[in-house]
Parts: structure tokens; sequence; C-alpha cells
């Protein structure tokens, strides 16, 4: 949420960030800016719309120190005035997270000064500047902890020749480079630039020069933060010729599975130790990551048999959570930044519950607060809609199943690896055209399944409206004629998922409900049967069984390619849909 990216030392500083900027538009794309120091003089230029906007600026933006921002509107409206840099003075600022008591600060300290924006960022270049002494860290000292929220901040000063970087709660990393040096909100914005990187401390400060980084802890104390190799990857940030990131990431849900797979293996040990005595499990996540959190729960209960709560993070929070030291809270999460999850997990540590990480970011702060973290091996995924990240973590959580269960993982992991080989069949073969035609015209989209076909039908749901904006909800099959069958009508379209034999039947009682009511019906099986019995009633898209419990990796692979279809209809972009952000640091 707000991409943050900056150098120092580097020739054509404002070129560079540009670039990179536009690798972190899935953080934030209603509006963009960047600053440059040159000689002591700062300029920007900022804007309304998308980080190529900026493109005719660069020329006015000299020296070889810059940063940028690419922004997701919280606190005011996408406009040029609202987006980043907010400069005050000798100070310019770039911004990710939320200055919660910006107006109480606003009224104390500018008492009828008029600002320029409306943002809660501005107040942040205004203090920095109402301070300044000439003493950079003095006026740190003085800023930062009247500031109440969160916040990655990148700021230049005039009399500074480099970048100052300060943390509270919203990530934000430094990278070293040859007499130069950068900062970045994500890893990717570096990949191919630096070779090795730091991450900053809840409380840190850093000072940047092309001379190298010094740190200060949240008591404004020097320290030293270790140096860690970047195992972000340039190649991954490629297209590779795929019109969209959304296409290339479902192509890649079968090498995720695989990697993630192996990950598993080589950290299972690890990850006993903490599941050892638990009796009871709480998973939580937001978005996609609660639906994988779905599908987890039936792993987990019916492999081992331990009860499970699945919980949204943003809810869970603030449910007086009852843990005690034999609950294992499973937070799952892509990006491990999203800030709902964050807090969950921290809260549940505070009060002595052990917190299991399911996630692809290893330096993420939800890595660091968790006692162990499952990796998510998916890569990097660009696209906002998760697609290989859903399926790496429905790996992951099966192969924890297993390890609750004391089952054999490394056969676990096999018949991932079968699953795999079917998904990547299915995704060269499969012809969705006809459905997401449906799709694109219908006022509505409902799908629908039982069990574990439920649970992906969530998934499919979301990923629908999240990127075509057809409305559309998930339903178990069975609760259709409590309600939402008043819906129906020959406008919508009905995709029921069917991959679970023993319950086939009744789902499709639920198929006959809808086509009774002239609802259009596309059923998704593998089930032979369910396709001889609806046959020229509904429209089948037949899959490869994967076996009962990797079904749904497969049926998800299908209902993320009709999402990304139907969106393409509809003239939308699937990878940078309107009012949403990749990841989501804000409450
Ligand atoms: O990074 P996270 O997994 O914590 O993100 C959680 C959700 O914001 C995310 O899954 C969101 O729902 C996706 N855009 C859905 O495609």
């Amino acid at each position: 949420m707000c991409g943050i990216v900056g150098v120092t030392g580097v020739k054509g500083a404002s070129g560079v960030v540009y670039k990179r900027l536009s690798l972190l538009e899935y953080r934030g794309y209603d509006s963009a800016g960047i600053a440059s120091l040159d000689n002591g003089k700062i300029s920007f230029c900022k804007r309304r719309g998308r980080v190529f906007s900026l493109a005719g600026d660069l020329k006015n933006l000299h020296g070889d120190t810059a940063i940028g921002h690419t922004r997701w509107a919280t606190h005011g409206k996408p406009s040029d005035e609202n987006a980043h840099p907010h400069t005050a003075g000798k100070f310019s600022v770039v911004h990710n997270g939320i200055i919660e008591n910006y107006s109480a600060l606003k009224e104390k300290f500018f008492s009828g000064v008029k600002f320029f924006s409306e943002t809660d960022t501005e107040i942040v270049a205004r203090l920095l500047n109402y301070f300044y002494d000439g003493d950079i860290l003095n006026t740190l000292k003085k800023t930062l902890p009247l500031l109440q929220g969160s916040y990655a901040l990148v700021v230049i000063c005039a009399d500074f020749d480099g970048i100052i970087v300060a943390r509270h709660k919203n990530p934000v990393i430094v990278g070293y480079g040859k007499n130069c040096a950068y900062t970045a909100s994500d890893l990717s914005a570096l990949a191919g630039l630096c070779t090795e990187i730091s991450v900053l401390e809840d409380g840190d400060t850093a000072f940047l020069t092309k001379h190298g980084i010094e740190f200060y802890n949240s008591e404004f104390e020097r320290t030293e933060r270790s140096k860690r190799e970047n195992p972000a990857q340039s190649a991954e940030l490629e297209l590779n010729g795929c019109p969209h990131y959304m296409l290339k990431e479902i192509r890649e849900v079968p090498s995720s599975i695989i990697k993630t797979a192996d990950a598993y293996i080589c950290t299972r040990d690890k990850i006993k130790r903490y599941l050892t005595g638990a009796d009871r499990i709480i998973i939580t996540g937001c978005g996609t990551a609660y639906n994988s959190g779905l599908i987890g729960k039936r792993y987990i209960e019916s492999f081992a048999r331990i009860p499970v709560e699945v919980e949204t993070a943003g809810e869970f929070r603030y449910k007086q959570p009852i843990v005690t030291k034999n609950t294992v809270v499973i937070a799952i999460s892509q990006s491990g930044e999203t800030a709902d999850t964050v807090e969950a997990a921290r809260l549940v540590k505070s009060l002595g519950a052990k917190v299991i990480a399911v996630t692809n970011s290893p330096y993420s702060e939800l890595t660091r607060i968790a006692d162990a973290a499952v990796p998510v091996e998916a890569g990097q995924e660009i696209c906002v809609a998760a697609t290989k990240s859903y399926t790496g973590q429905l790996s992951a959580l099966y192969l924890l199943a297993l390890t609750l269960a004391d089952k054999d993982e490394k056969e676990g992991a096999e018949a991932l690896k079968v699953a795999a080989d079917i998904i990547a069949r299915t995704i060269e073969h499969t012809d969705i055209g006809t459905l997401a035609e449906a799709c694109a015209r219908s006022s509505g989209v409902y799908f629908i399944g039982r069990d574990l076909d439920f649970a992906v039908a969530t998934e499919g749901s979301l990923k629908l409206k999240e990127i075509s904006y057809v409305p559309s909800e998930g339903y178990p099959a069975g609760e259709l004629k409590h309600g939402t069958l008043a819906l129906i009508d020959i406008k919508t379209v009905s995709v029921c998922i069917i991959c679970d034999g023993e319950l086939a039947k009744k789902s499709e009682n639920a198929v006959e409900q809808i086509i009774s009511r002239k609802g259009k019906v596309a059923v998704i099986t593998n089930v032979p049967e369910t396709v001889n019995r609806l046959k020229g009633k509904a429209e089948i898209i037949e899959i490869e069984d994967c076996g009962k419990f990797l079904s749904p990796l497969l049926s998800a692979v299908i209902v993320q390619l009709l999402a990304y279809k139907t969106a393409l209809l509809l003239d939308r972009d699937p990878d940078k849909p309107r009012n949403l952000a990749k990841s989501v640091t804000v409450e």
C-alpha cells in the first residue's frame, strides 16, 4: 500500500526512481511523485495518475539523490496536491502508513496555517521544518515521537547529501550499493540493483549516503542492523511475453506448488516443534489468505482431528481472543505486511499463543513476529489479485495438516507434485471463453459448492468481483434455497463447483433449483456421473481428478482463469483493479 523508492549516490537518480516506482505500482496507482536533491536544491513533480505520467518531468529533476512514491489514497482524494512528496522548507517527504493524530498536530502547531494538501502526511514535512535547528537527528527526535499511527518515511533535506528513513510499523528496507545506497518499501523494487539489504526494525531511523548507511534505534542511539541477501530476482518482474502479470502468475501456479512442497520438507522439523501439544488452532488472514484458511481448517480437522476456527484478521483482533499456550495461531499472508493480520499475530503472541506464519515474504513483519514460518514459495506476485500465492498457501496448509496428524509429509509433497502436473496441463487446455462471456454479460455471478468446493467458491467470487467488478457472491450450495435463490433470474450466472463425488448429488440439487428459475448454470466438475446427469442442462467444465483434498488447487485455477477472461472482455486491467492495492498496510 503505497510504494516508496529512494536512491542516493546514483547518477540520474530521478530516472532510476521512476523506473523502480513503476515496478511498485501494484502497491497503489492513483497518483505518483518524485523529489530530487541537487547541490542543496530540492525539486519535485507529482501528479494524479500512474507513474508514467511523470515521464515528461524527469528532465527537471537533477542530482544524485531522489525519492519517489506511488500512492493508494487513504486521507485525501487522488489529486495532484495530495500526491507525495510533501514539501515544507528544507524537507521533502514520502510516506506509507497513516498519521492518525495529524489533525490534532495541525491544530497545535499550525493553527490558522493553510496546508497545500488534505493528506495526513503533509504534517510530517511541516513538523520537520518547524523543529529544524540544523541538526537532523535532533529534529527527528522532536518530530517522530509526536506521530501516532504507522509510518515508513523517506525524507530528503536540502542540508543533507543523502536520504533519511524512519520506520514505525510499516515496512521499509535499505540496500547497499557501490558508492551509493537505496531504500524501498519492497524488496522487488531493488531487484537487480543491490544484492545486500537490511530491514529496519520498528522505531529505527537510518541515514543513507554514498558512503554507507548509519542506523539509530528507537532511542535514537547508534545501532547496527544485519545485512541479508536480497532474494528478489529481476527476472521475476518480467512479463516474458505474457499480456498480464495475472496470466503469467496463474501459469506459475504449478511451480509455486512444487517449490512450496520442497521448502516445507526442509523446514518441517522446526514447524513440528511449535505444533506439538496444540489442542486448538485458530487460522487468521484477510481476503484470499482468509479463504485459503477455510481450506486449511478442513485439512487440519480431517487429518489431525484438532478443532480449528478461521477468523478474518480485522475482526479477530477486536474480539478479545481467548488463547492459551496450547493454542496455535496460523497467520496467513502473502505479503506478510497486511496490517490487520500482523496486528492480530502480535496480539495473540502477547497473550501467550504460538504463532505460525504462512507467508510468501521471508523478511516481512509477520515472519519476524511469528515463532516459525511456513514458507510459501510463490515468488514475486505482482498482480493485485492473488493467484499463485493462494495455491501455494493451500499446499503449505496441506503439508502442515499432515505434520499435525503425524502423517508422512514426503508422500504429501509427492501428491502435490502430481497435482501440479495436472494443473499445468489444465491451464494449457481449458477453454473458459463461453462462460466468461456469459459472466461479462450477467447482472451477477453466484459461486456455489459444498465443503471444500464452497471454500473455492468464496475465492472464485472474490477473484471475479475484484478484477471484473461484476457483482458476485460465494455461497454454500445448500444455503441457496434459504434466500439467495430469490436473486436468480435469466440475467444471472451460477458457477457450481462439484469435485467431491460423495456430495455431488446434493450440489446437483442446487443446480436443478437454479435451472428451474431460468438462471444460467456452469458446473466445474471432476465427477463423471455429474457430467452425465447435467449434460445438456448446464455448461460443463470437466476437469481431471486430483483427489478430494487437492482438487481445490485445480478448481481454484479454473475460477482464476474465469475471472481473468471476464475482466478482459469488460476491458478491465486485471493487474491493477480500481480502488485496490496489493498490500494493505493500514487498518
Ligand atoms: O498479503 P496478504 O495475503 O495478507 O493480503 C491479503 C488480502 O489483501 C489479499 O489476499 C486480497 O484479498 C487479494 N487482492 C485478493 O486477490
